[in-house]
Parts: C-alpha cells; structure tokens; sequence
C-alpha cells in the first residue's frame, strides 16, 4: 500500500498532513509513504528530513497517480481526482459543503472519498476530530492576534507609574475555540466573560475561572451531536439586544459561533458596534462561514468608529507545526484503526459508525445522504 501526503494548494495554509513526530506510526505499519516534494516548507521541516525518516519525495502528479491512499488538509480539482487510480482514497479535509464537484468527479471515477470533517462526535472518534483539534489552536491565535491590536496590556499592573486595569475579554461561543479563547485570555490576564445558547457550557466557564453571561432566549438546546440548535429570528433579534451591553463594556469581543454545515448567525451590528470603546477589537473567528460579525471580511481588518473588526482565515496555521502535528495524529489514528495489516489496505467497514459518518464515497456511490 502506498500513502501519499499532499502538499497544501493554499498559499495561506501552511499545515502538513505529515509530521516528523508522527510519521513513524504510518512507517510501522508496514506501509510506503510518499511526499509532494517540499510539504514541509510552512513547518520548517525539509524533502531530507523527510526522507531520512524514510519516505519517498515525488511530484505532486506523480503521488497521486500511483497512491492507494492521499492525506491532503484540502480538496482536490477535478483533473486532480481523474488522475488518481480507481478504487484509491482521499482522506482530509476537503471542505464537502462547498465542494458538490469534488463528491461528483469521486463518485464517477471511483475514487473513494474520507471527509475528516464528518468523523462523529463519539468518545472513540475524538482522538480523529480534526475540527476539534484545529479549532482549539484557533482560539489560542484568535486572542494572541487580537491582543496585539490593542493599545493596552492584558494583565493588571500595580506599578509605580499607577495601575493599569485588567482588559476585558468577551467570548461568544464557547465550543472547543471558545473554551480554549477563554483558558488564553485568563492566562493573559484579563478579565473574561463568555455566553454560549447551550447553557451545558456554564460550568465550563466558570471552571476556567470566567463569568457565564446569562441572557434567556427561551428554548434553545443543541442537537445530539453536541452542536447548537439554530436560534429564531425573534431569538437572534433578543440575544443582539442584550449581549450588546456586554460588548459595549468590553476591549475584546471573540465571536466563535458557528452552525455546523449552515452559514453562521450575524449576532454583531453596527448599532452595537457603534456603542462600543473606541480602541476595543472585535475578532470574528466564524468569518469563513459567513461571520457572525456585520462587515467583517476574511484576511481584512475592517475600522468602524475607532473599533477594529479582525477576520483571519486559517487560524490554526498561524501555529502550523502544532497544528499539524495535531492533524497528522487525527488522520494517522483514522487510517490505524481501519488498516487491515493482513491485506494491507483499509477496511471500509459500513457497520463502523466512524466509517459511516466519515466515508462520503465508496466505491462509485455517495454513501451521505447529505450529499445523494
Ligand atoms: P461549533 O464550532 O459548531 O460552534 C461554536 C460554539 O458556538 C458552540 O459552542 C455553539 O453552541 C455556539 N453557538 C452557536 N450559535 C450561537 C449563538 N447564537 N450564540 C452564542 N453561541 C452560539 O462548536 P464546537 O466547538 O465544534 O463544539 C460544540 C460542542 O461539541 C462542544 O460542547 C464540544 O465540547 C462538543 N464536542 C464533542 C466532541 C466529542 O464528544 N467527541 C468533539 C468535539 C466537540
């Protein structure tokens, strides 16, 4: 069996599918692996390294001509995809709700296709779940990015040329990046306060020593894969209304709220931008997905009445050799526990709730209905 590791196609990314660190778990299993030459550019880590560890440099055409299986941390183009071997696999993240060409160009020319970011919300899978490991890098960065726009400091200082207050830091949405935002934000200093529509994550909160902002939105709840339910009209209406008090006292606002597979929820206007300190930043993390903040603009710092709106796509890239040494594992764990070492290929067992959830191509058919 042969593994290739792509390169990424992003200038903006700079992950690696592979790590040195990690690797070696692929190496026992006793299969070859490949690299697209130079896949280790954004994580200082060069063809030789890589090669001295054992694997195998090639082009791009050439890794996916001859594969069994591809890593890639993004989709691949159509042409790409015709010139893998029939019954060969793509596994990463390839983005399927944007992507309908991929799924179809998989099915027609038999290749099978692994969406890492459809691996279930199960306590066996957890240690698979590149959205969680990717997002908790995300909401360290998004307050060391957001910090370095602020003209204060974080912490309290009591010094001799008087004291300096505590900044204020806001969290909405308290995921996985949201919890991680709030662990940084304390161990900087500040003073954090978060809100969330599940009010399972109170106790979260108050563990990492912030305040749990109550607003009551009536019915809210999440669905029972742990991701929120999608508010009302009536309920985004309250929860601008009451949470905008909140930011108008803040420095920082971080805006994680995302709705998994749906745009995410505009729950920032310019009416409470526009109440808010001049100098404070707002960091909207869900800006790929439409953002939860109005204006904000991917890779753009927007200015409104003294207010800086951060949008910053790919923020785990921003600490890209954890990042990818996170996501090596992730994709290393799924291929170890579907590799059947007599056959040396991977058993795409259906009964397995992982491979029912990940798998969207098998075999010349769409296996999500999602996507039928
Ligand atoms: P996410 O990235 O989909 O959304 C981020 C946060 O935004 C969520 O906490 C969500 O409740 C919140 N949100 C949505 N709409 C909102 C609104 N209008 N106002 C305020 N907040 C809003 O969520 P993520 O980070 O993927 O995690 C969701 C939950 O799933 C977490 O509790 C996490 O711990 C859990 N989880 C469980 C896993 C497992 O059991 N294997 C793996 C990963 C996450």
């Amino acid at each position: 069996m042969i593994i290739s590791a792509l390169k990424s196609n992003n200038s903006k990314d700079n992950r690696s599918p592979i790590h040195k660190e990690t690797i070696s778990t692929l190496i026992n299993l006793g299969i070859e692996i490949w690299f697209e030459e130079n896949i280790g550019e954004g994580v200082n880590t060069s063809n030789e390294i890589f090669q001295e560890l054992g694997l195998k440099k090639h082009s791009r055409n050439k890794c996916l001509e001859n594969s069994d299986l591809v890593i890639t941390n993004q989709s691949l183009n159509k042409e790409e995809v015709e010139l893998m071997k029939k019954n060969a696999t793509i596994l990463g993240m390839v983005n399927p709700f944007s992507n309908q060409e991929l799924i179809e160009t998989c099915y027609k020319s038999n290749i099978n296709l692994v969406s890492m970011e459809f691996i279930p919300r199960i306590t066996r899978a957890q240690k698979m779940d590149v959205l969680s490991s990717q997002a908790n890098l995300a909401g360290y960065v998004a307050v060391i990015e957001a910090a370095k726009h602020l003209s204060t400091a974080l912490p309290m200082m009591m010094t001799a040329a008087g004291t300096l207050k505590p900044a204020k830091v806001f969290v909405i949405g308290v995921g996985v990046a949201g919890l991680q935002a709030i662990a940084t934000a304390k161990r900087l200093g500040a003073r954090v306060e978060a809100f969330d529509t599940r009010d399972v994550v109170e106790e979260q909160v108050n563990s990492l020593g912030a305040k749990f902002v109550k607003i009551d939105l009536g019915e809210t709840g999440e669905t029972d894969q742990g991701y929120a339910k999608e508010l009302t009209e009536e309920q985004i209406k309250m929860q601008k209304e009451l949470q905008s008090k909140v930011c108008e006292k803040s420095d920082i606002v971080i805006t994680t709220a995302q709705l998994f597979g749906r745009p995410a929820p505009q729950l920032i206007d310019n009416k409470t931008i526009d109440k808010m300190i001049p100098g404070s930043v707002i960091f909207d993390m869900a800006v790929e997905s439409g953002g939860n903040v109005e204006g904000s603009q991917v890779d753009e710092i927007i200015e409104r009445n003294g207010v800086k709106i951060i949008g910053i796509s790919n923020l785990a890239s921003r600490v890209s050799s954890h990042a990818s040494l996170a996501l090596s594992n992730n994709y290393n764990n799924w291929i170890i526990d579907f590799f059947d070492k007599d056959s040396l290929s991977i058993n795409f067992d259906f009964e397995d709730e992982i491979i029912q959830s990940s798998v969207l191509v098998y075999g010349g058919k769409i296996m999500n209905e999602r996507f039928k």
